[in-house]
């Protein structure tokens, strides 16, 4: 791949396996950003038996001589990432100064965050989300609001004691007389969050300047993002999406980097979709052909442990992923999950109120009443997991792929045939991101 600056999204709604490529790309970069989203994410990487889900830490950490770092547009949740790190330490990995950086802009998740997440959840009926519950929206309004509190204030305690003082005020007030709740404890948090400051104190800095060198020398740098395009605040699903920008345009925001620093948008696609929590998903199937692939799929949230709803590949939401990302090329996971069909479905447009439309539209009433129009494939009723090579791949998982990559304008660039390192190659033996 040309480019020393590579930004990887997720082309559906979230968990394509985003993780596992990040960690099997890492070997060719020097440093993975993540630059948005928070613990609402369970990125997994399979090493061996050992199986990591990382939920803030970004994917490329199991590599060593690599620099991780958290950027400016992830919000954290100070106890989670602490224990992420205790974990893979324990492990016998390292995570100290020299690879971990987090953005001192970074914004901080407070417990109030996550108790008014669930709270707001319960009064909104039918528009519920089915959020995470790890408080995501609500740390981003308080971002936005400016009444945020980043990683940098819980290092100086008179201006975290400033800071959470005013927030706590009204959000107690409104916690005990709108959602009829129990006041939050100042002293309490204070100590919690003064306490979580200290143990991660040495990794944070101003990542923003720390990339900018990195670019200056030359670095290979790889941008993770979290959830997926249907997901974004702007372009996803609206309102049932996440709280940041998922798009490839977010980790200029979200890390500090500059739109001319990036040289490829890497998509991550499933080879069939899925979706968890709320909100419309035209392809979705029922039954036992739902079933099947969840089953095959192990299709339970990597964060909630929720069932994640299992459909056909939607081509006409993919080329909408690939408009809106400027997506170059696409890394198709999860080919083996639908080794055992005789028939796949391909969505290839929709219809709408008696009209065919090739992309989806925006309107609340088209994402719940569109139609899919399909397209059959011959399935290739054989195993795809021990393949290393396109040589390896049966010929109708072939034309599967190449079907796909007509249908959304891209090239295949990547293909994915289970959940560890080996089971990766690239559709053309080309392999260093150069
Ligand atoms: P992410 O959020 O995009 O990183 O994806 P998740 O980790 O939430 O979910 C992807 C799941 O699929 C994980 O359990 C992975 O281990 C697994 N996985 C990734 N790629 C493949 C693949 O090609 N085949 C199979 N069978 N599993 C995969
Ligand atoms: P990764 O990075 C799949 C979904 C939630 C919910 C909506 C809003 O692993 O792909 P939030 O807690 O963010 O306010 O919830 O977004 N969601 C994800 N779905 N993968 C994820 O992350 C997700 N992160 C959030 O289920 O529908
Ligand atoms: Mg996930």
């Amino acid at each position: 791949m040309d480019g020393k600056r590579l930004v990887l999204i997720g082309a559906q709604w979230g968990d394509e396996g985003k993780g596992k490529i990040i960690d099997w790309l890492t070997q060719d970069v020097d440093i993975v950003v993540r630059f948005q989203g928070g613990n609402n994410a369970g990125h997994t990487v399979v090493v061996g038996d050992d199986k990591h889900v990382f939920h803030l830490l970004p994917s490329g950490i199991l590599h060593k001589g690599k620099v991780c770092v958290i950027g400016n547009g992830v919000v954290i949740d100070p106890e989670i990432l602490i224990k992420e790190i205790e974990q893979i330490f324990a492990k016998g990995y390292k995570v100290e100064a020299t690879n971990l950086i987090i953005s001192d802009r970074a914004h901080v998740i407070l417990p109030y965050h996550k108790v008014w997440d669930k709270l707001k959840e319960e009064r909104l009926g039918n528009l519920k989300i089915g959020t995470t519950g790890r408080g995501i929206g609500p740390c981003y309004v308080d971002k936005f609001d400016r009444t945020g509190i980043r990683m940098v204030d819980l290092l100086d305690k008179d201006i975290f004691k400033m800071k959470l003082k005013v927030n706590l005020e009204y959000k107690n007030e409104v916690l005990t007389k709108i959602f009829e709740y129990k006041p939050f404890d100042f002293q309490q948090i204070y100590e919690d969050y003064l306490y979580f400051g200290e143990k991660l104190s040495s990794f944070v800095k101003d990542a923003a300047l720390y990339l900018a060198e990195a670019v200056k020398s030359d670095k290979k740098i790889l941008f993770e993002g979290a959830q997926g395009t249907f997901l974004d605040v702007d372009f996803g699903t609206y309102p049932f999406v996440t709280s940041s920008s998922t798009l490839a345009g977010g980790a200029c925001v979200g890390a500090g980097i500059g739109p001319s620093r990036i040289d490829k948008v890497l998509g991550v696609a499933k080879a069939y979709t899925t979706r968890v929590g709320e909100g419309p998903f035209p392809t979705q199937l029922e039954g036992d052909s739902m079933q099947h692939l969840q089953k095959k799929g192990n299709e339970f949230g990597a964060t909630t442990g929720r069932p994640r709803r299992c459909g056909w590949f939607d081509a006409a939401l993919v080329r909408y992923a690939v408009d809106v990302n400027g997506i170059d090329e696409i890394a198709l996971t999860k080919l083996d999950v639908l080794d055992d069909l005789k028939e796949i479905k391909i969505c290839v447009g929709y219809e709408f109120e008696g009209k065919r439309y090739q992309y989806p539209v925006s309107d609340f009433n088209f994402w719940s009443k569109a139609k899919p129009v399909y397209e059959e494939i011959a399935g290739w009723c054989s195993e795809t997991s021990s393949a290393h090579s396109i040589d390896d791949l049966p010929d109708n998982a072939v034309a599967y792929i190449n079907r796909i990559s007509e249908l959304i304008d891209t090239d295949v660039k990547i293909v994915s045939v289970g959940s560890k390192r080996a089971q990766t190659f690239y559709m053309n033996s080309e392999k260093e991101i150069k």
